[in-house]
């Protein structure tokens, strides 16, 4: 492969190629054991589903990805952005104004593994979900419309303890655990937990309420439908959200050893924020009865994780580096115990 110096490239990331199968331009992947760019795939070739897993592949293993200089106007036009929609084009003056603004609204004193240890305790979440209208509260709204949608929604809807607000704090903070921190990612997870469950808004009460391992194959088959009627709803609505986080909505029960579902997707093949969302919402649902009926703390359940033991119900394949995070939180109370 040619190899192409990186002063010749501006990067993009996974969610710039939205769904688009051939581009007028050339793709360039860094090889980070080769400490290089190489073209990876000419331009007006299709990017197969195998090349698509490769990219997710060396981006989760600190690939990166590139477009020529010389394309720069080609890849706008083509994929209708402009540069202020690509981090690595932005002006040193955009870029300068949102870490400012970030870091002033980063909520001091506050550390996630204690707070969530307490929550759990108290079974009182409000101080999480707080802090994370207060983080996204303080996202710049220059950076995408999916960023200013995640602060009109946690403005507007995170302002009270509930399943919803649990799973989105959840979601956030787990995402910036795994060291995913730009404000689009961010925004992205935020905007995916607040509507991955808009399918249920047209579906028998029954199937959203009832605890799932009490279904009847009939009634969880129904019950898949939600991810269906949710893609339908965002589209029909013309609601303006990266295609990054649609495939977070879309993938949020896919699981690393393909058993998830719609499409069966493993490991790499799994966009990295729907494994989050999966494992948060599938924990707070958890502790809130809705998988076997009954209410319970979320730190026992991810102690039988570390010890490997199987409960009913109880989903355990969202990533290595994902269970090792949570595992590093009940180690932290365990700590606190000894003490
Ligand atoms: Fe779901």
């Amino acid at each position: 492969m040619k190899e192409i110096s990186e002063n010749e490239l501006f990067e993009i990331g996974i969610e710039h190629l939205r769904d688009v199968e051939v581009f007028p331009f050339h793709l360039y992947v860094y090889n980070p054991s080769k400490k290089s760019f190489h073209l990876y795939l000419d331009a007006n070739t299709p990017l197969t589903e195998q090349k698509l897993t490769f990219i997710q592949y060396i981006l989760q293993r600190k690939g990166r990805l590139a477009i020529s200089n010389k394309q720069k106007l080609t890849f706008l036009e083509h994929m209708d952005f402009s540069e202020a929609d690509i981090p690595s084009l932005m002006t040193e003056e955009v870029q300068e104004q949102e870490e400012i603004k970030t870091k002033a609204n980063i909520v001091i004193d506050f550390d996630f593994e204690d707070e969530f240890i307490e929550a759990d305790k108290l079974n009182d979440h409000m101080r999480l979900i707080q802090a994370m209208r207060e983080e996204v509260l303080g996202l710049s709204q220059k950076i995408s419309h999916t960023v200013s949608l995640a602060r009109y929604f946690v403005e507007h809807l995170a302002t009270e303890d509930n399943l919803i607000n649990r799973t989105v704090a959840l979601s956030y903070f787990l995402t910036k655990e795994s060291k995913i921190t730009d404000s689009k990612s961010l925004a992205d997870i935020v905007v995916a937990a607040y509507l991955y469950h808009l399918g249920y808004t047209q579906m028998d009460m029954k199937l959203s309420s009832s605890p799932q391992l009490l279904m009847g194959d009939r009634m969880a088959h129904e019950h898949k439908k939600h991810l269906g009627l949710s893609q339908h709803l965002i589209k029909k609505s013309g609601i303006d959200i990266s295609m990054r986080c649609k495939k977070i909505i879309n993938e949020h029960h896919e699981r690393t050893n393909g058993d998830g579902y719609p499409n069966s997707k493993t490991k790499y093949q799994i966009e990295p924020l729907a494994l989050i969302l999966g494992c948060a919402s599938h924990l707070i649902e958890y502790s809130m009865g809705k998988i076997d009926g009954r209410e319970q703390m979320i730190l026992p359940l991810i102690k039988l994780l570390e010890k490997g033991d199987r409960k009913p119900g109880l989903e355990v394949d969202f990533g290595e580096s994902l269970m090792e995070n949570l595992i590093s939180i009940v180690k932290s109370e365990f700590k606190e115990e000894a003490a």
